[in-house]
């Protein structure tokens, strides 16, 4: 039996575009037009039924909500920004707040507003004083309802998949612009982490809260050559670290948020940039682990190890995003419980882990891979809206309720 300390932070989370429905003036809307991808349409119309999702978060035990606000709701126009969505996200916090929930707002989760696309979105240096904008309008209308801020989601995972890969909008593949990018997503955290705190200090509101939520993943070379175990400490520092270091530089975290899903095998095919920051091992025989649904190696050992990795930091760490899409709904289960026992041993050896946010509360639109991946607590029916809570949910709410894990 584990048992984890009494003010643990327990939840799930959601981001707006993946749930929401309709949001329109995004850019990933405009992108699954023109390319002819699945439609994310009306989602989990969780826009008009968050209620009904927050009273099922609240039954299940959670006293956390990780959400986000759609960029692209609140400033459909450049420079135009609409009150009434504003308002909508207020009620929205306040829901949680109702039911006990702690919300932890993400001000960035992927989409950008289509007139920012157009105007080169986050290569043009504009960017930064866009968002910081944006952000000044729904801090100053939030503060007083939520402590927690998540800035940007995943930055790394953003420029790695609209710029080196090239599958998301704008799909490019250029090493110049995802560091363009890469940079401006930096100032941005930096700038409005700033911003955050000063608001917080003028309207006389305790210190808020504020991180970004780092995808990170463990890195460890497949065959253990030379070249294989460099490439693979590279990365982990690339893709894990880079932009941790630069934000201390800048003084510019409050806590660490990490997204932790699988491991990677590295093996280098050959010299070169693009090998280093992409090469993985193509041998399936390879792979030990089970594998989610996406095919995403099952690697819970990997988050201790990556705790290990940031216990030098000294900043209390949330588990902003865990979670697996599977058919096997005990799987998922095996899979929040090994995590669990993972994260409560590296707190065991000296790692501040203040709270578990699963990804995701509900089944929704998982960005290019669509509606397939079944990531949710709870299933969502997508011809009829029927939410339905899953066995695994329900287990993982004894342990929000309790903080045992027997
Ligand atoms: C993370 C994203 C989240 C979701 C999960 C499965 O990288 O932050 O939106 O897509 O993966």
């Amino acid at each position: 039996m584990i048992q984890f300390p009494k003010n643990f932070l327990w939840g799930a989370a959601t981001s707006a575009y993946q749930v929401e429905g309709d949001n329109i003036h995004s850019d990933w809307w405009q992108w699954e037009k023109e390319t002819g991808k699945e439609n994310s349409g009306s989602a989990c119309r969780h826009y008009e039924f968050y209620k009904e999702d927050f009273d099922l978060a609240k039954g299940l035990q959670h006293n956390a909500h990780r959400l986000s606000i759609e960029w692209g709701r609140i400033e459909p126009e450049e420079g135009k920004f609409s009150e009434e969505a504003l308002k909508h996200y207020v009620d929205v916090i306040l829901s949680l707040r109702e039911r006990g929930l702690e919300p932890l707002v993400t001000l960035h989760h992927f989409t950008n507003p289509v007139w920012l696309a157009r105007l080169g979105g986050w290569e043009n240096k504009r960017s930064v004083k866009f968002f910081l904008r944006y952000s000044e309008f729904v801090v100053r209308a939030l503060a007083k309802h939520a402590r927690y801020w998540i800035t940007i989601n995943e930055p790394t995972v953003l420029v790695y998949e609209a710029y080196i890969l090239g599958v998301w909008p704008p799909q490019t593949k250029s090493l110049w612009k995802a560091r363009t990018v890469k940079n401006h997503l930096a100032k941005a955290h930096i700038k409005t982490y700033h911003l955050i705190h000063k608001i917080y200090k003028e309207e006389k509101l305790s210190h808020p809260l504020i991180s970004v939520a780092q995808h990170m993943q463990d890195f460890i070379p497949c065959i253990p050559s030379f070249k294989n175990k460099l490439a693979a400490s590279l990365r982990f520092h690339w893709f894990n670290l880079e932009l941790i270091d630069r934000f201390l530089r800048h003084k510019a975290l409050d806590f660490i948020g990490v997204n932790y899903y699988s491991r990677q095998r590295v093996e280098l095919q050959k010299w070169g940039i693009r090998n280093l920051a992409l090469d993985v091992c193509q041998n399936e025989g390879h792979c030990v682990g089970e594998k989610n649904s996406s095919g995403w190696e099952i690697y819970p050992e990997g988050l201790h190890r990556v705790l290990l990795r940031l216990k030098k930091y000294r900043l209390p760490i949330v588990i902003t995003e865990n979670g697996i899409c599977t058919s096997d709904d005990p799987l998922r289960w095996r899979y929040i419980e090994a995590h669990l026992r993972n994260i409560h041993r590296a707190m065991e050896e000296g790692v501040p882990v203040v709270g578990y946010i699963y990804w995701s509360l509900m089944d929704n639109f998982e960005w290019h891979d669509g509606f397939g991946p079944r990531f949710g607590l709870i299933d969502i029916n997508y011809t009829t809206q029927q939410r339905t809570v899953r066995e695994s949910a329900v287990k993982f709410g004894r342990v929000c309720e309790t903080g045992i894990l027997q």
